[in-house]
């Protein structure tokens, strides 16, 4: 989809589709004014006929002479993610008026500008489909919309638009990477299909890959990973990646993904329904190589280093046993209680590397408890850690990009929950406030490095279609820590 951002009118934009975002409070938006006389009489004659209020989700179809013209409420809140949305319903009528080309008009008001973004996402987000598995595959037949268009008066123009257009694309293509590797099936995703994502990604933009599997895991004494692989036929992996800046960075963040490639729980078998999604698993991992992909084309002034724990929890014969001990890298053991709990065991060999790295600090992203989806729902993420300022400024990048993330406490008192009798911790805890025991655990692996856990169990997959993110894996997390990157 090509897209574009023009100075113009809504009058003068042409368009198979042109959109329009309504907010209530009684006011007609900007745009409808600045269509033809005739065009915003037909409009205003059928919002008239059809009672049109411009409540969040409702929207009104006119067909015109001079194309289809779509009226999208927002309601009364007109903030950046009520224009994401308003975009994503856009981009949905696009497709089921098969129009090719689609304009999203955002008038001439002092701050539109700021909208540009949001719409883009909003429309792009929403127009991605996963059919590698149709033998016909979606919508073969029908025109998908091949022109983009932002128009308002007061929009950035020049090299100024062609900027924005260009960090779009790498943003949206990062998120649609990330959505087709969790979209992706476990029996083709194995760790070591990740291992070659990674190096196919390093081979394209130049970045720096290290891949630790086999002999070499041992010898670095990855013994979370290998714990977890051990009951599956998938050799497990460590993924290292590193973007540096042309000039002296300013500053060093590391981003760590949980990559589960399928998450059975191992001998601690799961039900078969909380099975049915576990390919997703490896979201966290997905996030992190689409972080990277992106920062390889964005050019941020930050050092980025990815790394990613890869491993398929499986209860083969050689799996581990519930009452087996890890003795990680750091010295520390844990006492297995329950093999389901193992996307911890597999982050701590991440989260030792990372913090020997000797970043600025570290944010891990990984689907880790049930837990955060009892507490937070599948549209907002916890966020848990050891630095306030890091939390504040994670949480305020994903209020901007429309990635929420709540914070919830990680209280040093709640470590007895997970005091084990033989090593120095176990794996589970009582089964209260799981979310935060399972962050309690993966603190004893950063030492003093500042460091923030984002839970993402909830919010990473759409088991129905949500705004701007259809059926599937959602590219969570992505977004909101290259606004993190880009800010500092
Ligand atoms: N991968 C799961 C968590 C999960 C659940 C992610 C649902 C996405 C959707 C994780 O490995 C797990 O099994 N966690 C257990 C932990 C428990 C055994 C302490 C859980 O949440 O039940
Ligand atoms: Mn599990
Ligand atoms: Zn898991």
């Amino acid at each position: 989809m090509k897209v574009s951002v023009v100075r113009k009118k809504a009058g003068q934009v042409k368009a198979d589709l042109r959109i329009i975002a309504v907010a209530l409070a009684g006011e007609t938006s900007g745009a409808v004014a600045e269509l033809t006389d005739n065009e915003r009489a037909a409009v205003e004659r059928r919002a008239k006929k059809t009672g049109f209020k411009a409540k969040p989700g409702s929207k009104m179809l006119v067909q015109t002479e001079t194309g289809d013209i779509i009226l999208v409420g927002i309601g009364k809140k007109k903030d950046t993610e009520a224009y994401r949305r308003a975009a994503s319903r856009a981009a949905a009528a696009a497709a089921a008026t098969h129009a090719k080309s689609a304009a999203f008009c955002l008038g001439s008001a002092a701050g539109a500008a700021k909208f540009v973004e949001p719409v883009i996402e909003g429309f792009r987000l929403n127009a991605y489909t996963y059919d590698k598995y149709k033998s016909k595959r979606a919508g073969d037949d029908a025109p998908k919309v091949e022109a983009f268009i932002v128009a308002g008066s007061g929009l950035p123009a020049g090299a100024a638009a062609t900027k924005i257009v260009s960090r779009m694309g790498a943003i949206i293509d990062a998120v649609f990477l990330a959505r087709d590797l969790i979209n992706e099936t476990s029996s083709v995703k194995t760790p070591n299909y990740l291992v070659k994502t990674a190096k196919g990604i390093a081979k394209g933009t130049g970045l720096s890959c290290q891949v630790w599997q086999g002999a070499r895991l041992e010898k670095e004494r990855m013994n979370g990973i290998i714990a977890v692989s051990a009951g599956s036929m998938e050799p497990g992996a460590f993924i290292k990646m590193v973007y540096k800046p042309g000039r002296k960075a300013r500053g060093v963040v590391a981003v760590v993904g949980k990559g589960i490639t399928f998450d059975s729980g191992g001998l601690s078998l799961k039900p078969a329904k909380s099975m049915e999604w576990m390919k997703q698993d490896m979201s966290g991992a997905a996030a992190v190589l689409g972080v990277m992909k992106a920062v390889a084309a964005l050019k941020p002034n930050v050092e980025v280093r990815g790394y990613i724990a890869a491993a398929e929890n499986m209860p083969g014969e050689r799996a581990q046993k519930p009452g087996d001990v890890i003795t990680y890298r750091n010295g520390k053991t844990a006492e297995v209680l329950n093999t389901d709990a193992e996307g911890r065991l597999v982050l701590a060999d991440a989260l030792c590397v990372a913090s020997e790295d000797k970043p600025d600090c570290i944010v891990d992203l990984a689907t880790l408890t049930g837990a955060c989806m009892v507490a937070l729902g599948i549209r907002i993420a916890g966020v848990l850690g050891n630095n306030q300022k890091l939390i504040n400024d994670l949480i305020k990048n994903g209020e901007a990009t429309g990635e929420r993330l709540w914070q919830l406490p990680l209280p040093d008192d709640y470590k007895a929950d997970i005091k084990s009798g033989i090593a120095d911790m176990q794996n589970i805890g009582s089964g209260w406030g799981g979310t935060i025991t399972a962050a309690l655990f993966l603190e004893a692996f950063v030492g003093d490095t500042k460091w923030a856990h984002l839970d993402i169990a909830g919010p990473a997959f759409a088991e129905k279609p949500l705004p701007y993110m259809p059926r599937g894996g959602t590219g969570f997390g992505i977004r909101a820590l290259l606004s993190y990157i880009e800010s500092l």
